[in-house]
């Protein structure tokens, strides 16, 4: 059978996205700031089939339901892009815990974009890949690219913006992230209700999205300017900002698990004692602690000794979406 094999790997916002423009482009209200993580990604391999419907294959398990129909939804848009209405198995496998979290999702339709792109003969750019990518999943569109991607905001008068670029951050950071797995059961609410929720009933939404924009040009530029404090007390200051709309929200929810506090603990007393790390948290109940690589083993080392955790992987830059 003729097909296309692509991988994308996941990435991880150090400045958040959180909230969607009104619409069905799945348009960001906020823009980011991520870094592509080697470690960890997602392959998938792209049929045409002779079928009622799309078939969604993940981890060897035939998919139905919701994930089924993102798939089906994305596959949608690239039938009606290029007219050509056939049907298509997508046999994916994840390299990383899927719905907890750790942006399977950001490589999953990153890695469907980067298939698609080739299968049905699209031709799109990397900007406009980054912005189909970005229909199945916000945070897939910046698993294009590699290393530090800067995502822009939606435009809510002309549906433009949504998408992604490289960001040329200084390489005197030497960036690792240290990936906590604080649990190992899917979540419960995805990121997709968690926004629509909180910005419908959080009070705290507006404050996230007014001041949002200054936190992003401020951390993109201690990124191309090699300012590590900067980017660590923003990075934290993000995710903060993010989880303390969820707990505004009426009723209120929380993706924190006692071992996630935990580990936010000892993040700020190993930064006390002299370690220079940042922790950030998404719709999900993992730690990722930002530091450079000169101290990631120890670092990792400490965080080792709490009990309970279940992985913890130093995750260094990786490049973005490739065709196989
Ligand atoms: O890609 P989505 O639509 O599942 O949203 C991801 C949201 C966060 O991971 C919490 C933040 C982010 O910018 O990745």
């Amino acid at each position: 059978m003729n097909s296309t094999r692509a991988y994308a790997h996941t990435n991880i916002a150090l400045i958040k996205y959180w909230g969607k423009l009104p619409g069905h482009l799945n348009l960001p209200a906020t823009g980011s700031l991520s870094l592509t993580l080697q470690n960890f990604g997602t392959e998938t391999t792209l049929s045409f089939i002779d079928a009622p419907e799309d078939v969604f294959v993940l981890n060897n398990q035939e998919q139905t339901g919701d994930p089924l129909s993102r798939v089906q939804r994305f596959l949608d848009i690239v039938r009606a892009l290029t007219k050509n209405n056939q049907h298509c198995l997508v046999d994916s496998r994840n390299d990383v815990p899927t719905h907890s979290g750790l942006a399977s999702s950001a490589s999953g339709f990153a890695a469907l974009s980067m298939a698609a792109n080739q299968h049905f003969s699209l031709n799109l750019n990397p900007t406009d890949l980054s912005q189909l990518a970005r229909v199945g999943s916000g945070s897939a569109a910046r698993s294009i690219f590699g290393d530090f991607v800067y995502m822009h905001p939606g435009s809510p008068f002309d549906k433009t913006g949504g998408y992604a670029e490289p960001l040329l951050a200084d390489p005197s950071l030497d960036i690792r992230l240290i990936v906590v797995q604080c649990a190992s059961t899917p979540k419960e609410i995805s990121s997709r209700t968690g926004m629509i929720h909180t910005s419908s009933t959080s009070p705290y939404y507006p404050s996230w999205i007014n001041t949002h924009a200054f936190d992003l040009e401020e951390a993109t530029k201690a990124a191309m300017q090699g300012d590590f404090r900067t980017l660590g007390e923003l990075t934290e200051h993000s995710t903060l900002k993010m989880h303390a709309c969820m707990l505004a929200a009426k009723p209120a929810f929380w993706y924190f698990e006692p071992l996630t506090i935990a580990v936010m603990n000892r993040v700020k007393n190993l930064r006390d004692d002299g370690a220079n790390c940042y922790f950030t948290m998404d719709a999900g109940p993992h730690v990722k602690v930002l530091c450079q690589a000169k101290q990631a083993d120890g670092i990792a080392n400490e965080l080792k000794k709490i009990e309970g955790i279940i992985q913890i992987d130093i995750a260094t830059p990786g490049p973005g979406a490739k065709l196989l």
